[in-house]
């Protein structure tokens, strides 16, 4: 069964809160890590961005306790606050949800208690808007190892982690597919059997089909032989993505740099497209081609973003060129990072787990947050002046 992840702190002056953490750790059905920290601590921490739940604890300093929950919810309307006490009472009830407390809860509340809560807590979280946004998003190069496998998998990821929605990530590279490679899996079903079975594809089905990672993102992989990919149609692939959109939040779709059948309805269907270039002159003459293409098939600018990688690298091209040759905006950038790019690969995961302060990870975070809008509850690290780079909402989303 799949498990919750819940970031949790508590503050106290002084009390034991290991009751309550023992209790919160075991939940079944939820994985929650849990940090103490004093009422101090928790004042100076920069931001709690990271954190979906606190525990406030009140005995014998109230006034005080109140206060702080008041400023919880202030500095972040989406954390759930809960006041711990050894005995609330009606007064302390009506007290703590004026302040904007969740709820008040026992020191010594026991797992359905404690599990009630947590339950409440995820499914506010998926009811945000994009939790059920039905969004299919690719990611397109027209040069071929530009990062564009390397932005599809930790976009899904981060989508993942900043919004909790269901997320399917789908390898449509068939022939060159690296999406297991980057995620360290090795899994025996591929988008070969989503075609075999389309008409039959519940979540039952695909919760069986599509590998279930570890960071929460569903992942289709290509087929293992390349014989087999090439048995796949245009409309087997329309059909698959449409079974997909249809049970996940958002499905990233990362692609192989060429425009061919298989890869079309992707991008046909993509809101948005995101459109990796590199800012040398073979990229962008790739892009110039590409772009003519995209108009012909119809696509609209509005569906798509364009993002520029290796943009602290130094280029050949400037944003203003890319921009004029496009005739798009340029969204974003990716920043040339190898030292976090080749670790994550090497190491299959994700830059967040390479190395989440990297400005690599920041900047996909920051993409995944403009696409996610206001369903982005774990906000991405506001540090480094990377956002800078991004315009503003109606830009890289
Ligand atoms: N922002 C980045 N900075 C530096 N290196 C990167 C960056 N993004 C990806 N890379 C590295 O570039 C190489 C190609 O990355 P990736 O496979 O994501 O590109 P791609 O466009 O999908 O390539 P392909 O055309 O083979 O599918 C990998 O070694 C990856 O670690
Ligand atoms: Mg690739």
């Amino acid at each position: 069964m799949k498990r919750d992840s819940i970031r949790a702190l508590t503050a106290s002056r002084g009390q034991d809160d290991s009751a309550l953490r023992s209790v919160l750790v075991s939940l079944p059905g939820f994985d929650v890590e849990v940090c103490s920290n004093s009422y101090e601590q928790v004042l100076a921490r920069g931001g709690l961005e990271d954190v979906q739940a606190a525990f406030v604890y009140l005995d014998g300093i109230e006034a005080e306790g109140l206060k702080l929950v008041g400023r919880l919810m202030a500095s972040q309307p989406d954390l759930a606050v809960f006041v711990v006490s050894e005995k609330p009472g009606t007064d302390l009830v009506v007290s703590s949800i004026r302040a904007g407390a969740a709820d008040v809860v026992a020191a010594d509340a026991g797992t359905a208690d404690l599990l009630k809560h947590m339950v409440r807590l995820v499914e506010a979280r998926r009811k945000l808007p994009g939790g059920g946004c039905h969004k299919l998003v690719t990611v397109f190069s027209p040069r071929g190892g530009v990062g564009a496998t390397t932005l599809a998998v930790n976009l899904a990821v981060s989508l993942k982690q900043q919004t909790g929605a269901r997320i399917a990530l789908v390898d449509l590279d068939l022939q060159n597919g690296e999406v297991p490679a980057f995620l360290n899996f090795r899994h025996p079903y591929s988008i070969l059997d989503l075609v075999e079975n389309v008409g039959n594809l519940d979540p039952v089905f695909l919760q069986g089909t599509l590998y279930q990672h570890s960071s929460g993102v569903a992942v289709l992989p290509a087929p293992p032989m390349l014989e087999d990919s090439e048995s796949l149609s245009g409309s087997d692939v329309a059909a698959v993505l449409k079974a997909l959109k249809a049970q996940y939040d958002y499905v990233v779709v990362d692609t192989p740099p060429v425009l061919n059948d298989v890869v079309l309805p992707a991008i046909e269907a993509a809101e948005p497209l995101y459109l990796l270039t590199g800012n040398t002159i073979p990229a962008v003459r790739a892009l110039q081609r590409v772009c003519g293409t995209l108009k012909r098939v119809g696509l609209t600018p509005d569906n798509m973003k364009l993002l520029v990688a290796g943009a602290a690298a130094a280029g050949e091209v400037t944003d203003d060129d890319i921009a004029d040759v496009s005739r798009l905006p340029v969204s974003g950038c990716l920043p040339s990072d190898p030292t976090v790019a080749g670790s994550a690969l090497s190491q299959g995961r994700s830059v967040f787990a390479a190395d989440e302060d990297s400005k690599l990870a920041v900047a996909m975070s920051a993409i995944a947050a403009r696409l996610a809008g206001p369903a982005a509850v774990v906000k991405p690290p506001q540090r480094r002046g990377l956002f800078s780079r991004f315009t503003p909402a109606g830009g890289a989303s």
